[in-house]
């Protein structure tokens, strides 16, 4: 389709309304005014075509040019977007200073995503000829793109014929032509990028049920509420519950072979900060830079509210795009309620109907869609090959109100929920992922693959963490009205216990490097500790030991310290304790019977 020219009509913030275009499209991309600001069709209306502006519009006046381009917005996949920090519209190189507005970035600058001067070693695959039938996601061959990360050069969806050219292994930009493929009705080139339309999901073979964890390093996760590779999850917290600093720290110590981290309408400063130990943080299991495998899109609250859709949306590509290569790829997304106020925003200057406290109808449609992007899936091309995006969306609601329509209709698309705890995030108890209101419908999938590194036992011991810490919430309300003493002894002990779950355990420090990641070894360690001083204790208690007795023992208290060591150590204070803790029961079980 060639351009075609209208004219500003209206200009209501980000929402422009232009009249005289021929034949527009839903969702096209236009430039409007005489800079050429990007902008996308949202609604046509009769003769009239509303347009969401993803730039500063001041300055912009009635009777402008609006120029319609017939393309849909995009996103240029290939090497060059890991480590690189792009904005909502993906330009590249977006300084510290730009996210803090102290650098004004100029409007209506087209500038290309991927690097079109750099040269990259692509490696032919063995195997791919000349007269050779390929099609869609087969792999064409590899670059290097990190030390950490090859990528795959693959052919684009939708293509299928017999190779008739195909370049040698070399340097090559992403412009060159590195296959010419012969469909019968046409010859397409292959290049080192493909284009795609943000708002479409990438096609894949199949998807498939989640089955594997995505480990984290975060107890919490890993072992009572488990996230499944492919898997959407949710983290509303009200403010300074910890949102950006877990989102930041599954980035950083998750098992994914890229991360993709989405900076949505929070404030410049913070997610300049974000981006600097972003930027200087080492992947401390893999030896490695992040930026190594990490994409960083930002896009601040002083940034024009419209791209935050897109930033939302050029992750989630961005994702399936590596996917698509075989990896597990983590994208997480911090606000996702920032996306929304924009949505309302948007909506509210196109005067449409108004849902529950002002968010347009669609918003459910809206977190749906995005989320539903997450999945592992057989990818197009090699039926073996399996990759899969993981999703995190924070949620910001006002006052930490979970009823708000955000996080209610959120929870609808997700499948897994840390609920950040106000109270707990208070007490400093991080990350305050609270026990009794998360969840997560991954459990019975990964149950498998848990039981067979913890000998059997992650499921049965996981599900009597949560009854131990679910009684604990009862017995806190008895006490809380009459006090500790009345309760029965058992009941005593189990706050022990409990107190123990929520300090060995579940609490973990991200700036202690060694409780920062937990391996599944040592939280699984941890967990058979404490119920072995459980079971052992309430013996001890059944047989007439005081409560107050048991506190004394000295050995319980190494079990608070396992987390702060490496897996090694913990092991050798794990078999110190037990030494220690039968020696001492053993004095008190003597003791009681020598009374
Ligand atoms: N895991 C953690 N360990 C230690 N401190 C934390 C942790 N998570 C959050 N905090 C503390 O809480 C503060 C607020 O966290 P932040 O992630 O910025 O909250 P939010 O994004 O929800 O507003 C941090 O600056 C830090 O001091
Ligand atoms: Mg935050």
């Amino acid at each position: 389709m060639s351009s075609r020219l209208g004219r500003i009509y209206r200009i209501a913030g980000p929402l422009v309304v232009a009249e005289g275009l021929e034949s527009p499209r839903m969702y096209e991309v236009v430039y409007v005014g005489g800079e050429g600001l990007i902008g996308e069709i949202i609604a046509i209306r009769g003769e009239k075509v509303y347009i969401q502006v993803y730039e500063e519009t001041t300055g912009l006046t009635v009777g402008e040019r609006v120029e319609a381009t017939g393309r849909l917005l995009s996103a240029e996949l290939g090497p060059g977007l890991i480590g690189t920090i792009y904005d909502g519209l993906q330009r590249p190189e977006i300084e510290i200073g730009k996210l803090t507005g102290d650098i004004f970035i100029k409007r209506g600058v087209r500038v290309n995503s991927l690097d079109r001067s750099r040269k990259w070693v692509f490696n032919r695959s063995s195997g791919v000829k000349i007269g050779e039938k390929v099609s869609e996601g087969d792999v064409l061959g590899s670059i290097q793109e990190t030390p950490i990360l090859e990528h795959k050069v693959m052919v684009p969806p939708g293509v299928k014929g017999v190779i008739e050219w195909i370049a040698d292994s070399g340097e090559y930009t992403v412009e060159e032509t590195v296959a010419v493929i012969s469909t019968g009705e046409a010859k397409i080139e292959v290049k080192l990028h493909q284009v795609w339309p943000v708002r479409v999901p990438r096609p894949y073979r199949e998807k498939l049920t989640p089955s594997e964890p995505l480990i984290t390093g975060k107890r919490v996760i890993d072992l009572v509420f488990p996230i499944a590779k492919g898997g959407k999850a949710a983290i509303p917290g009200g403010f300074g519950t910890g949102k950006t600093v877990l989102l930041q720290s599954l980035t950083r110590w998750g098992h994914a072979d890229v991360a993709i981290f989405v900076g949505c309408g929070e404030r410049g400063n913070e997610m300049a900060d974000a981006l600097k130990s972003f930027r200087e943080l080492f992947d401390v299991r893999r030896g490695r830079p992040m930026m190594e495998r990490s994409v960083f899109i930002a896009n601040t609250s002083n940034m024009p509210v419209a791209a935050r859709e897109t930033s939302v949306l050029l992750g989630a590509t961005i994702g399936e795009y590596f996917r698509d290569m075989g990896y597990n790829v983590l994208l997480v997304a911090d606000s996702t309620s920032r996306w929304a106020e924009a949505m309302r925003e948007i909506s509210g200057r196109m005067e449409e109907m108004p849902g529950e406290e002002g968010f347009p109808a669609y918003l459910a449609s809206r977190l749906a869609d995005f989320y539903e992007r997450a999945g592992r899936v057989t990818a197009l091309g090699d039926p073996q090959r399996t990759g899969s995006l993981t999703i995190f969306g924070s949620v910001s609601p006002p006052g930490g109100d979970f009823s708000e329509p955000v996080t209610r209709n959120t929870l609808r698309y997700i499948q897994a929920l840390y609920a950040l705890d106000y109270d707990l995030a208070t007490r400093r108890h991080f990350p305050a992922i609270s026990w009794l209101m998360s969840y997560s419908l991954y459990v019975d999938f990964v149950k498998e693959y848990l039981n067979e590194v913890s000998g059997g036992k992650w499921y049965e011991y996981r599900n009597l963490f949560l009854k131990i810490l679910q009684r604990e919430a009862e017995l806190l309300d008895i006490v809380r009205l009459v006090g500790p003493e009345t309760l029965p002894e058992e009941d005593k002990l189990l706050l022990e216990v409990a107190k123990m779950i929520k300090e060995g355990f579940l609490q973990q420090s991200e700036y202690d490097l060694n409780d920062a990641y937990s391996s599944l070894e040592k939280g699984f360690l941890i967990m058979e500790a404490i119920l072995e001083f459980y079971n052992t204790s309430l013996k001890l208690v059944r047989s007439g030991v005081p409560v107050f007795k048991i506190r004394e023992l000295k050995s319980p208290y190494l079990i608070y310290r396992f987390k702060l060591y490496p897996l090694d150590e913990a092991r050798n204070l794990y078999n110190m304790f037990r030494e220690t803790f039968k020696k001492e029961v053993e004095e008190l079980m003597g003791g009681t019977h020598g009374e």
